[in-house]
């Protein structure tokens, strides 16, 4: 029998937690206030069974899928997730060569703590770029176009962060000044005190519908939402410009209590009905997971946690057996359960 990927990311967060320092091990795995959606999103996706399918096998299920002019291989997308460096030296640039080697899509974040440049080097398909809108715009603009002119094809905007969510624990990433400003470094005022500048790159609060069309305009590029939970706010994002949604609740780490994105996807595919593409991430931690989501309409999935326990514990190579464990429990799954191809998905396939 191959590894399972729950033994394997059992393994994998073990290893992080004994590689990692405390504080970092933390700042990973933590959800905001009593941990509530954190583990709620997971235990929402097993509650799902299946209704397999007869007479459909004989060839191997296609897993490729294209979303927003990019072709996968898989449905699966990585997570932006802030300050890479604490899991392993070479951050970001480790895991965009492992997600290179899998053949996944990497989104990274405005928190990265290395250069975009650095890590668009290790990335030989399309990759896309998270934007926390920040109060001093100049700097978003700037990035956003910086990350244009760098491959991104895409822009992924964070909107459930007006400000961090309180948590119980790693609060804090445990990242000196220099990483923190990787990226915003030259954009800055040569020579300006840390404490001066890291008011001007917090989250501007003020952002409106109106940021999606503005942040489409000066990068040149579609804009994803991400952090939707309600229909009406769906909507309300695609009517205002949006390329397509994010279904999130950020891992479980901002609003606790928000509901887990397994119970508010569907009403978001109902009320997009196939205007735009709906990716969904949170607590997805099995091939499996990826199957319901993708039989309850979305388009692609999104892993956060999971990647960086592989990066943690074992670099681009532990990322890449993260993702190739995906892969083959979801192309397992779909052919027990006669799905031909991602496009082969239907509502009926899940209850
Ligand atoms: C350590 C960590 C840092 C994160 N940083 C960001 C970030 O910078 N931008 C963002 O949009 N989401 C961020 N997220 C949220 C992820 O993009 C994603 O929504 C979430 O991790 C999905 O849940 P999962 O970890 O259960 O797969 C972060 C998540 C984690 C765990």
């Amino acid at each position: 029998m191959e590894e399972s990927l729950s033994d394997l990311l059992v393994e994998y967060e073990l290893a992080a937690r004994a590689n990692l320092n405390p504080a970092a091990f933390d700042f990973i795995a933590a959800g905001a206030g009593d941990e509530l959606s954190l583990e709620e999103s997971r235990a929402a996706w097993r509650r799902y069974r299946l209704r397999p399918r007869i007479f459909r096998g004989g060839t191997a299920p296609d897993l490729s899928t294209d979303v927003l002019g990019a072709h996968l291989a898989m449905p699966l997308i990585v997570a932006p997730t802030a300050y890479q460096v604490v899991a392993h030296a070479d951050g970001e640039v480790e895991t965009a060569r492992g997600v290179s080697a899998a053949g996944g899509l990497m989104v990274v974040t405005t928190r990265a703590t290395r250069t975009l440049e650095e890590i668009a080097a290790e990335l030989h398909g399309p990759w896309w770029y998270q934007v926390y809108v920040v109060k001093e715009r100049r700097l978003t603009e700037e990035l956003a176009r910086r990350a244009a002119g760098s491959g991104a094809t895409a822009l992924v905007l964070t909107v459930d962060t007006p400000y961090p969510g309180f948590k119980r624990r790693g609060h804090v990433a445990p990242v000196s000044p220099e990483q923190h400003l990787v990226n915003f470094g030259t954009h800055l005022t040569p020579g300006a005190a840390f404490e001066e500048v890291t008011v001007g790159i917090d989250q501007d609060a003020s952002i409106r519908l109106e940021t999606i069309a503005w942040l489409r305009d000066i990068a040149g590029l579609p804009v994803l939402v991400k952090g939707v939970l309600r229909a009406d706010d769906a909507v309300a994002c695609i009517d205002a410009g949006a390329a397509g949604v994010v279904v999130s609740n950020h891992g479980g780490r901002q609003l606790d209590r928000a509901i887990a994105t397994a119970v508010a996807l569907p009403e978001i595919v109902e009320a997009i009905a196939g205007r735009v593409p709906i990716l969904v991430d949170g607590g997805i931690m099995s091939g499996t997971d990826v199957f319901v989501a993708l039989a309850l309409g979305a388009d692609a999935t999104m892993i956060g946690r999971p990647v960086l326990w592989g990066l943690a514990a074992a670099g681009a190579q532990g990322v890449q057996r993260v993702l190739d464990g995906y892969r083959t429990e979801l192309g397992h799954a779909m052919g027990l359960a006669g799905v031909v191809a991602t496009g082969d998905f239907s509502r009926d396939l899940v209850v």
